[in-house]
């Protein structure tokens, strides 16, 4: 039994997960939140997806159940199975089976990593039927009022490999999230981390210049999480070059002349 999917699941968090929006993201969420629609969440890493899931779930007063997915996730590991203890064998619903009855919001992180047979238990909760068949139980669960099923993918990673059954993507409405406006960005940066604006304004225009690399043989550009953590570290007293390199340039390549570039475009970012 894969026991990250349950040690990893959560309740509603207490406070506020803060979330600067883009745009129109929050109130398209509450109206598929209010009329059941499931929702997919695309965009690249570090970019806000499970922040922003945090945050509707706060808003909206309804239980979070994550579910990290990778290729190892079997359907029993989302829908439950039989356990056998020492006075017999019980039923133990897995944690979409949880999410359905409790009306929370489920959220499948990375679907694209799962099986094709295992999103196929999604199929009937995200269509009229709205309910989960449990064919070992022989129970067909409803949802409860509140269950919404959502999920994210980062649509570059793996692209060519990996991707969703054309009837598994036409069940959601999708939204598109991506690094903020540069504007934005700063203000996310300093709030998270916080640096002052200058140093926020610099780390985002650091960013914005590696990310036109992208082009020239970059595979993955810098996430707004890699430019908090370099903040983050500033803070600590390190150097701000440093931490550039630390936090921004290593996570980023191994190839010695796309380091070499990096280093030259925080070098020239901070004199
Ligand atoms: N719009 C935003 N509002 C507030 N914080 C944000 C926003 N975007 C990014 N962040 C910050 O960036 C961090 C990374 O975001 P998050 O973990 O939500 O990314 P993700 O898209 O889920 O990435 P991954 O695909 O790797 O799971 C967050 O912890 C948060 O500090
Ligand atoms: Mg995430």
């Amino acid at each position: 039994m894969d026991q990250s999917v349950h040690d990893l699941t959560a309740n509603q968090p207490r406070d506020e997960p803060w979330y600067r929006p883009a745009g129109n993201e929050v109130s398209l969420f509450e109206h598929c939140h209010n009329r059941g629609l499931a929702v997919m969440l695309k965009g690249p890493t570090g970019c806000g997806k499970t922040r922003f899931v945090e945050h509707m779930a706060w808003r909206l007063g309804r239980p979070l159940i994550t579910i990290p997915c990778h290729d190892d996730l079997a359907a029993s590991d989302l829908i439950g199975r039989y356990l056998i203890r020492h006075d017999g064998t019980v039923w133990q619903d897995g944690p979409l089976t949880r999410a359905v009855r409790e009306g929370a919001i489920c959220y499948l992180d990375e679907v694209v990593e799962a099986r094709q047979d295992t999103v196929v238990v999604l199929h009937a909760l995200t269509d009229y039927r709205r309910t989960l068949p449990i064919d070992k139980t022989g129970e067909s669960v409803r949802a409860a009022p509140g269950f919404q099923l959502v999920v994210s993918y980062n649509p570059g990673y793996q692209r060519m490999l990996k991707d969703l059954k054309p009837s598994t993507r036409q069940r959601f409405v999708a939204m598109d999230l991506d690094f903020p406006a540069a504007e934005h960005e700063a203000l996310i940066v300093q709030h998270e981390s916080g640096v002052e604006t200058a140093l926020a304004k610099g780390l985002v225009s650091l960013a914005g210049r590696i990310r036109q690399l992208r082009d020239r043989g970059l595979a993955e550009v810098p996430s707004t999480r890699l430019l908090i953590a370099a903040g983050t570290l500033t803070l600590c007293g390190i150097p701000v070059r440093e931490a550039c390199y630390a936090a921004i340039v290593s996570p980023l390549s191994d190839e010695p002349s796309m380091v070499s570039t990096l280093r030259d475009l925080v070098d020239g970012t901070f004199v």
